[in-house]
């Protein structure tokens, strides 16, 4: 018996940086029941390895890929190419916070490229290499990068983070228009706050707390999961989302407003 949740995704080979934990962690999962198989990317090699077995290694596979090296997203992008023939879905979710407060008085411009260099360079080579695989392989793919919600509000402590997911909105906008032309979509999902390790670490707070502390920066009754943002990754994906191409997709619970 199958455990797909659905088969609308059914022959499509997704990658997904940053696919070992948090939002890419529970998007692997979501892109495999709905029937893709799906390469997982991060440089987390034992959470990526245990994922694997735990969604099933019939389903999807581990590869180590650090988004700052652009060799090793080309060859993140080949292999997975070798493997399965074609590549549908890029998933481009690898980002990083910094665990010091960025704010520009006290900028951290190190701290700052090193931010860079995941959020923004990371992102970058994985849509070039995402990309140009689809057009030599003539494929109507669907690309997605991890935006937030950050980007359209501001922060009051990292200046950094806010700056590297305009960055991320710029790419698409940008990216939508010109890959258009190949039938290729390029949207982003923007997150509210997701008590993942990647938030709890720069909050110091637990998965627990993090959720009481979130609960009420949505409009809606309830807490956003990764879960919620997933669901709107495997719509972008499908060709439910036919012709949304270059669209910012809030998953805030309303929190932002209209942007
Ligand atoms: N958690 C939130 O509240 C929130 C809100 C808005 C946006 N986001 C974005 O969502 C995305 C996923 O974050 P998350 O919250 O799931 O965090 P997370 O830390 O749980 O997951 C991020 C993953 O990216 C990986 N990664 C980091 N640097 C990498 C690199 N150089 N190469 C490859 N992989 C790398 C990490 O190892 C980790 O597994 C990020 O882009 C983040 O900015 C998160």
């Amino acid at each position: 018996m199958s455990s797909h949740a659905s088969n609308k995704l059914d022959g499509k080979v997704a990658i997904i940086t940053g696919g070992a934990s948090g939002i890419g962690e529970e998007t692997a999962r979501q892109l495999a029941n709905h029937g893709a198989y799906v390469v997982i990317a991060d440089v987390q090699d034992e959470k990526g390895h245990n994922l694997t077995s735990s969604i099933g290694s019939h389903r999807c596979t581990y590869i180590h890929c650090d988004v700052t090296d652009e060799q090793q997203v080309k060859s993140l992008v080949e292999s997975t190419l070798q493997s399965n023939g074609h590549l549908d879905i890029m998933f481009s979710n690898a980002g990083i916070m910094n665990n010091i407060k960025q704010d520009i008085l006290e900028f951290d411009i190190p701290a700052f490229e090193r931010l860079f260099a995941v959020n923004v360079r990371g992102m970058a080579a994985c849509v070039k290499h995402g990309a140009r695989a689809m057009v030599a392989g003539g494929i109507k793919g669907s690309i997605i990068c991890t935006a937030s919600v950050a980007a359209s509000t501001g922060t009051e402590k990292w200046v950094d983070y806010v700056m590297s997911k305009n960055a991320v909105l710029g790419l698409v906008r940008s990216a939508s228009k010109q890959l258009g032309a190949y039938g290729i979509r390029v949207n982003c999902v923007s997150p509210g706050a997701v008590p993942t390790p990647l938030l709890r670490r720069v909050l110091g707070v637990s998965e627990e707390e993090g959720e009481r502390r979130f609960e009420s920066s949505s409009n809606l009754r309830g807490v956003l999961k990764a879960k919620h943002v997933a669901d709107a990754v495997v719509f972008l994906a499908s060709e439910e989302a036919e012709f949304i191409n270059g669209h910012n997709l809030a998953v805030d619970g309303g929190w932002a407003g209209i942007r």
